[in-house]
């Protein structure tokens, strides 16, 4: 098994390493980096190129990691118990039948190794990721209401992705194989943007690029634009039918970019922004 990259996905040569890193040594892959630099998208993306399905858990701030394994569904049993009479009580006898598989239950039972990704894991409180360290590690959990183990068929192949919101615990760390992903220079930046709008034109392109690295350059930004905002804007550029003249003054200096909402997410960037250019064009 080995990931090349694939057609609608630009990885990096120190990117492909990391998968297949992760895939030699048969540990978790834990993608960070910035919103929007394709940490979910690397998942979908290896999950195709190796032919594998992909199991989605998206972590939210609630998420338990129970939830991941299973949860026994006890107010319905109780009420099919309160209307026992419609099918004989047959159903509530069998406690399997409100036991709710979790996806790692589903990835461990699969009968094809799967890739299973956890999306997001630092939005969960400070414990999720420890109590998951068991069942990664050694790949089976025990289910106490139906006395049963439950044990990995196939190993699967996990992507843990953070946003770095939270740090992780050292204790799981140790057991991934971990990867930043960087923001694209320019020309990764323009290989993406290829990916997506193959007939865009190559002056618009750069241009645009220009402006773009110019917003992200503004020291003190809230935020700063991703590539997915990038190709948000760009979309709209090219719905508009912008030109690349309207992203440039005639003597060659910054302006503030038409439909730059794509970009700027609060109004203090957006001052900021507007400030600079202001300062470089009185400037001259
Ligand atoms: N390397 C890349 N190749 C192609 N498209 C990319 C790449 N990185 C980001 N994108 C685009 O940016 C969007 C956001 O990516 P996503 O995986 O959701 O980011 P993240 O999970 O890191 O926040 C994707 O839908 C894709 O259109
Ligand atoms: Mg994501």
């Amino acid at each position: 098994m080995k990931f090349q990259g694939s057609q609608n996905y630009v990885a990096t040569q120190d990117l492909m390493l990391a998968v297949n890193a992760a895939i030699t040594l048969k540990r978790p892959l834990l993608v960070k980096g910035e919103p929007g630099t394709g940490k979910t998208m690397l998942a979908e993306e290896v999950a195709q190129a190796l032919d594998m399905p992909l199991l989605q858990w998206h972590i939210k701030s609630t998420t338990k990691a129970q939830q991941g394994l299973y949860e026994y569904d006890a107010v319905s049993r109780l009420r099919d118990s309160q209307l026992a009479d419609v099918d004989g009580g047959q159903r509530v006898k069998d406690i399997h039948n409100y036991i709710v598989k979790g996806v790692l239950w589903q990835a461990f039972t699969a009968d094809q190794p799967v890739a299973l990704l956890i999306d997001e894991i630092d939005k969960a409180d400070i414990e999720f990721p420890n109590d998951l360290l068991r069942e990664i590690d050694r790949m089976e959990f025990y289910v106490y209401e139906t006395r049963e183990l439950i044990k990995a068929k196939h190993r699967p192949l996990v992507f843990i992705t953070s946003n770095n919101e939270k740090e992780l615990p050292d204790a799981f760390l140790r057991r991934c194989f971990f990867h930043y992903i960087k923001f694209p220079d320019k020309d990764t930046m323009e290989a993406i943007v290829k990916v997506h709008y193959p007939t865009l034109k190559q002056d618009l392109l750069a241009q645009a690029l220009q402006n773009f690295y110019e917003v992200r350059d503004v020291p003190g930004l809230k935020k700063k634009p991703s590539t997915s905002e990038f190709l948000d804007w760009l979309k709209l550029l090219l719905a508009e039918d912008i030109g690349p003249e309207a992203l440039r003054s005639k003597d060659n200096k910054s302006v503030v970019p038409p439909l730059h909402g794509a970009l700027l997410k609060n109004e203090q960037d957006v001052h900021l922004f507007e400030r600079l250019v202001y300062m470089s064009r009185t400037n001259r």
